[in-house]
């Protein structure tokens, strides 16, 4: 053969790879508004970057007549290339070929870069576009989830995680997506369940849509199992971009510093007066978060899930910062099960990979009611408690309204190690409301106007917490970005461990 025919060679198995499952099917695909694997590989690193492998690695079965369609690659494409300069890991499932369905080479494919991303310290992103296990293969198949479930669970705290759900992912498949850092959904055309609608309805009689059982709204505001609700293929890669760029490649490096031309001496008068004067008047902390971030920008994370805290990214002189606030404009900001478990996870994440921390707290307590306490507030509310204690990156609070009751120990307070705890003047650090203080201390009293007046007077401020130290310093709102940028510069080499352990056992 001459040279020039083993080029033609190679060229001709590489198209073929390329076309997956032909034309008709890549149409398909797009007429479901779906983009193919390789237009979404294409879409997600940086032009020219990426580099495939085992684009002609075939499956090996011979049953149900298997041995006669094979097609290379064989529905997944997997390599790397650089996301705005960094390395990263991919793989994306293509629907076209037997439905992105996972079989054992498969699973190989997307084993082989989980584990280069492991020994390279890089992120790992998924994009899932599958329907589940490739059913002629039977339990090969399992075995190739299974060696991905390990992957996921071992690089858990040592390379970032993030999947794409950008078609069907049902069954145990979920699972790998489950465990990874970052969960993103695309709206009207992926889906996620343990089990589907007609396994439903022919066990408990219920009658549900796959889009109502497991579309990226139901995940992203009632499970709270997706992270972000993207409204195309194109958004979502956009986002994943978005989402890197605040993170570091992996849990021995710090997230990239972003030059910023936001002052950082910046100061905004108007926070002097936006939080109100009546304690019970809602305000959107996001605004807050928001006046005080370098450009104004801030990727919130979860944001139709336990609205009552918020959480994200913002930067601070083009540092990485995680932000864990409580949202008085929703639910009074009161901490409950949901809200509980999305801080501790987006907590656990910065920790785990040197995102310092910064609090906002104005929260009135925990959530009562029966539902709360039969649902495991306890238990739940402890995930947040836990996972702030342990976390030794940089924390800071800002104490900007209402501090009550374990909720202030709870919010990063300096009792849980946080490095620094700053109060507005209109804090109010008390183990509860001046109205629930007097119902208790002075039951029927005649003077109750007054007695109330009397405890607001003593504790509805930060100055107790203040003599005793436990806010470091009482600052002006309009100074709040300075301050932060400065302690956080100041908190830059901050070196804290945990106790050695095989692992903490958070409750979970
Ligand atoms: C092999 C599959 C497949 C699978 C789809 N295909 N799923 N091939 N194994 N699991 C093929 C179809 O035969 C079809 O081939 C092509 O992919 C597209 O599928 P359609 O059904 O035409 O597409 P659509 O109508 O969009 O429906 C998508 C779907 C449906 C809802 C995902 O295909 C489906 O229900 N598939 C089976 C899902 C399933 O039960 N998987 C196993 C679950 S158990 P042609 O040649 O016609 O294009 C599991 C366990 C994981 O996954 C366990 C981990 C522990």
């Amino acid at each position: 053969m001459t040279l020039d025919l083993k080029l033609e060679e190679l060229e001709r198995r590489k198209r073929e790879s390329e076309l997956g499952g032909g034309e008709a099917r890549i149409q398909r695909q797009h007429n479901e508004g779906k983009l193919t694997a390789r237009e979404r590989i294409a879409m997600l690193f940086d032009p020219g970057s990426f580099q495939e492998l085992d684009q002609l690695v075939m499956h090996r079965n011979t049953d149900f007549g298997m041995d006669k369609q094979r097609v290379p690659g064989d529905g997944v494409v997997t390599g790397y290339g650089t996301v705005q300069g960094r390395l990263v890991y991919a793989f994306a499932q293509d629907f076209t070929v037997f439905g992105g369905s996972l079989s054992e080479t498969h699973a190989a494919k997307i084993v082989k870069i989980m584990d280069l991303a492991m020994k390279n310290g890089a992120p790992i992103v998924g994009l899932n576009d599958s329907g589940g296990a490739r059913i002629q293969e039977g339990v090969v198949s399992l075995g190739g989830y299974a060696d991905i479930f390990l992957r996921n669970t071992l690089a858990s705290g040592v390379v970032p995680q993030i999947s794409a759900i950008m078609g069907p992912c049902a069954g145990g498949a979920v699972y790998s997506p489950a465990i990874t850092d970052f969960i993103l959904m695309v709206k009207k055309t992926s889906y996620m369940f343990v089990t589907g609608p007609d396994v439903i309805k022919t066990v408990t009689h219920e009658e549900v849509t796959k889009e109502k059982l497991g579309g990226a709204e139901t995940h992203s505001q009632t499970s709270g199992v997706a992270h972000f609700a993207a409204d195309s293929d194109e958004d979502c890669l956009a986002t994943i971009r978005e989402l890197l760029s605040f993170i570091p490649s992996n849990n021995m490096e710090e997230a990239p510093r972003v030059a910023t031309r936001d002052d950082i001496n910046r100061v905004d008068a108007s926070l002097d007066g936006f939080i109100p004067e009546n304690p019970n008047q809602p305000y959107e902390i996001r605004d807050l978060i928001k006046t005080i971030a370098d450009e104004g920008h801030f990727l919130e994370v979860h944001q139709n899930y336990a609205r009552n805290l918020v959480v994200g990214f913002i930067r601070l002189n083009g540092q990485s910062i995680g932000v864990v606030a409580n949202q008085p404009a929703f639910l009074a900001g009161v901490l409950d099960i949901n809200a509980s478990r999305k801080g501790a996870r987006f907590v656990r994440f910065c920790d785990a990979f040197n995102v310092p921390l910064l609090v906002l707290e104005d929260v009135p307590g925990f959530l009562p009611g029966t539902e709360q306490e039969y649902g495991g507030i306890i238990i739940h509310g402890a995930k947040l408690l836990y996972a702030l204690a342990e976390a030794t990156v940089p924390k800071i609070t800002v104490i900007t309204r209402k501090a009550y009751g374990g909720a202030y120990c709870v919010m990063n307070s300096k009792h849980i190690r946080a490095d620094m705890n700053f109060a507005y003047p209109t804090a109010e650090i008390a183990v509860m409301g001046a109205e629930g203080a007097v119902n208790i201390l002075y039951r029927g009293a005649e003077d109750r106007e007054a007695k109330v007046a009397e405890y607001k007077e003593k504790f509805a401020n930060p100055y107790i917490a203040a003599e005793r130290g436990y806010v470091d310093e009482i600052i002006e709102p309009r100074f709040t970005r300075r301050k932060l940028i400065t302690a956080f510069a100041m908190l830059r080499n901050k070196r804290d461990s945990n106790p050695p352990k095989k692992h903490g056992n958070i409750p979970l």
